[in-house]
C-alpha cells in the first residue's frame, strides 16, 4: 500500500482516484475547482462515467480516498504524486497549452519535503517531460524527487474498466528508483500477470501515446473515407469495413464508419501532434496526420447532407429531433461532441435541432444554451420531421419500444443514424426508413 495523490481530477484523474483506492492505497484528490472538489469529497461524481460513482462512494465513505484543494496537503501526505491535469489544444490550435501542467508540477515542487515520485499522466507532446525534468533540477527542495511518465490509454465511458484492467502501462523513466516506484503502485495489477509493463525513456513514452492515437484517428479517417466513396457508388461501407477488418493485420476494432471522431482527447491531440511533427520536421508525418484531420473535419457536413438526403430537400424550418449530446456512449463528456457538430450543422442550414441525452443533458445545457432541448426521447421526437441518432447509446440502438412509440408522434418515419449503429431490424418492422452513412438506404419492402 502506498500514499498516493492524484493532481487534477476530472475525467481521468477522479476514476484514477478511485482506481488507486480500489488497488489498496491511500490517496488524496487534489482539484483546484472548489466545486468539483467540494461534489467529489462527498462522493459524488461531478460528471457521468459508467461504474465510477459506486467507486468514488465505496472509497470515500471508508475515507481511504479524500479531496482536497490544497496542494501543500498532498505533499506532505503522498509518496507519489499523479499528475492529470489538462493538456487543452492553444487557442490558436498549435500545439497544448502545457499551463496546467507546468503550474500543478512548479507548485508541487518546492512543496517536497520528502523523497517523492511524480508520475505524469497528462497527454503531452514529445519534449515536455524534459522541460519538467528541468523544474526538478531547478526548484526541487530535496534530492530524491524522481519523475515518470505514464500516458494513460484509457477510454471515455469505461476509464474504470480501462484503469483497473489496463491493456499495457507504459512509463517513460530514467532510473531504477523511478521504476520502483511504478512497480510498487500498479502491484496489484501486474501481479495478475496478464498486463504489460513497458519501461522505456521518456521521450519514447511521450510518442507512444501521441503514435496510439493517431493510428486510431488514422483507422477512424480511414474507413470514414471509405464510406464517402461508398456513398457515391452505392455501395455498403459496413460490409466494406467488416469484410477489411477479417484480415488479423487490418483488424475491426476502430473501423466503424460513421460522424468521426471527437471528445476531450482525440481531436486535440492529434491536432497537437501534427503540428509539432511538422515543426520537428517530420513533413511526410504531418502530412499523413493533416489528411486524417482533414477526412474527420468532412464528415459533419456529410452527417447535415445526409439528413437533407433523407428528408429529400432544404431542411429549413423542419424540427429535427436529435437523439444524443455526449461524444460518445458512456459518459456525460460533450467536448467536441460529433452529435452537437451535427446540430450545429443543422442549424446553419436553418433547421432546428431538438437534442436529447440520458447522461449528458445537463453538460449539454451548460456548454451549448444556444440549442433546444427535451427531458426525454419521446418529447424529442414529438412533432419531429425526421429522428438523427447522434450517440450510440443503446438505449436508442437496441431498444425495440422506441421504433414503435415514437412511430405516430413524428411527421415522417425516417431515422439518420450517423453513428451507423442502429439495429436497424426493429426500426424497419415499425415502418422507419433507416439511413446510415456510406451505405444505401434500408426501407421495409410493401409488397
Ligand atoms: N479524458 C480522458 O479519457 C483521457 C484519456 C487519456 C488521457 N487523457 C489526458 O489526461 C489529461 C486530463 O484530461 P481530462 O479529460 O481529465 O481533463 P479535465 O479538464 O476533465 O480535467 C483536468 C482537471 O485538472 C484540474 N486542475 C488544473 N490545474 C490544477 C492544479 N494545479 N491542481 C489541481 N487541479 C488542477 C482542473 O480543474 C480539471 O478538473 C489530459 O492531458 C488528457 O489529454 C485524458
Amino acid at each position: 500500500m502506498m500514499r498516493v495523490s492524484v493532481i487534477g481530477c476530472g475525467h481521468l484523474g477522479a476514476p484514477h482516484a478511485a482506481a488507486m483506492a480500489e488497488l489498496g492505497h491511500e490517496v488524496i484528490g487534489v482539484e483546484l475547482d472548489p466545486e468539483k472538489c467540494k461534489t467529489l469529497a462527498a462522493g459524488v461524481p461531478p460528471f457521468y462515467e459508467a461504474g465510477f460513482a459506486d467507486l468514488l462512494a465505496k472509497h470515500t465513505s471508508t475515507g481511504r480516498l479524500r479531496f482536497t484543494t490544497d496542494l501543500a496537503e498532498a505533499a506532505e501526505f503522498a509518496d507519489l504524486h499523479f499528475l492529470a491535469v489538462g493538456t487543452p489544444l492553444r487557442e490558436d490550435g498549435r500545439g497544448y497549452d502545457v499551463a496546467q501542467v507546468l503550474g500543478a508540477f512548479s507548485a508541487l515542487i518546492p512543496l517536497l519535503s520528502r523523497p517523492a515520485t511524480i508520475v505524469g499522466k497528462s497527454t503531452v507532446t514529445v519534449g515536455t517531460v524534459a522541460r519538467l525534468q528541468q523544474i526538478i533540477n531547478d526548484l526541487a527542495p530535496i534530492a530524491d524527487v524522481e519523475l515518470v511518465w505514464n500516458p494513460e490509454f484509457l477510454r471515455e465511458g469505461h476509464a474504470v474498466e480501462d484503469t483497473l484492467y489496463p491493456d499495457r502501462i507504459v512509463a517513460g523513466l530514467s532510473s531504477t528508483q523511478a521504476r520502483a516506484a511504478i512497480e510498487e503502485v500498479y502491484a496489484p495489477i501486474l501481479a495478475r500477470g496478464d498486463v504489460e509493463l513497458i519501461v522505456t525513456d521518456p521521450a519514447t513514452a511521450e510518442v507512444l501515446k501521441s503514435a496510439a492515437n493517431a493510428f486510431l484517428t488514422t483507422k477512424i479517417s480511414f474507413i470514414n473515407a471509405m464510406a464517402e466513396v461508398c456513398e457515391i457508388v452505392g455501395a455498403d461501407v459496413n460490409t466494406v469495413a467488416y469484410g477489411i477488418g477479417i484480415d488479423k493485420r487490418i483488424g475491426h476494432g476502430g473501423m466503424r464508419p460513421g460522424i468521426g471522431y471527437g471528445g476531450g482527447c482525440l481531436p486535440k491531440d492529434v491536432a497537437a501532434f501534427t503540428h509539432r511533427i511538422d515543426e520537428l520536421g517530420a513533413h511526410e508525418a504531418h502530412r499523413l496526420l493533416s489528411a486524417v484531420e482533414s477526412v474527420n473535419a468532412s464528415r459533419a457536413r456529410a452527417a447535415v447532407e445526409l439528413v437533407e438526403k433523407a428528408h429529400g430537400g432544404p431542411i429549413a424550418g423542419r424540427t429535427i429531433a436529435v437523439l444524443g449530446a455526449a461524444f460518445k456512449a458512456g459518459t456525460s463528456d460533450v467536448r467536441d461532441s460529433p452529435a452537437l457538430r451535427l446540430a450545429a450543422g443543422l442549424v446553419e442550414r436553418g433547421a432546428v435541432p431538438v437534442i436529447y441525452d440520458p447522461e449528458a443533458l445537463e453538460a449539454a445545457r451548460e456548454f451549448h444554451p444556444e440549442f433546444a432541448y427535451a427531458d426525454t426521447a419521446i418529447h424529442a421526437v414529438t412533432g419531429a420531421d425526421l429522428v438523427v441518432l447522434g450517440t450510440e447509446w443503446p438505449e436508442f440502438t437496441a431498444d425495440p419500444d422506441l421504433p414503435l412509440d415514437a412511430a405516430d408522434l413524428v411527421h415522417r418515419k425516417v431515422v439518420v443514424d450517423v453513428r451507423n449503429a442502429l439495429q436497424s431490424g426493429p426500426w424497419l418492422i415499425a415502418g422507419w426508413e433507416v439511413w446510415q452513412l456510406g451505405r444505401p438506404p434500408q426501407r421495409t419492402q410493401v409488397r
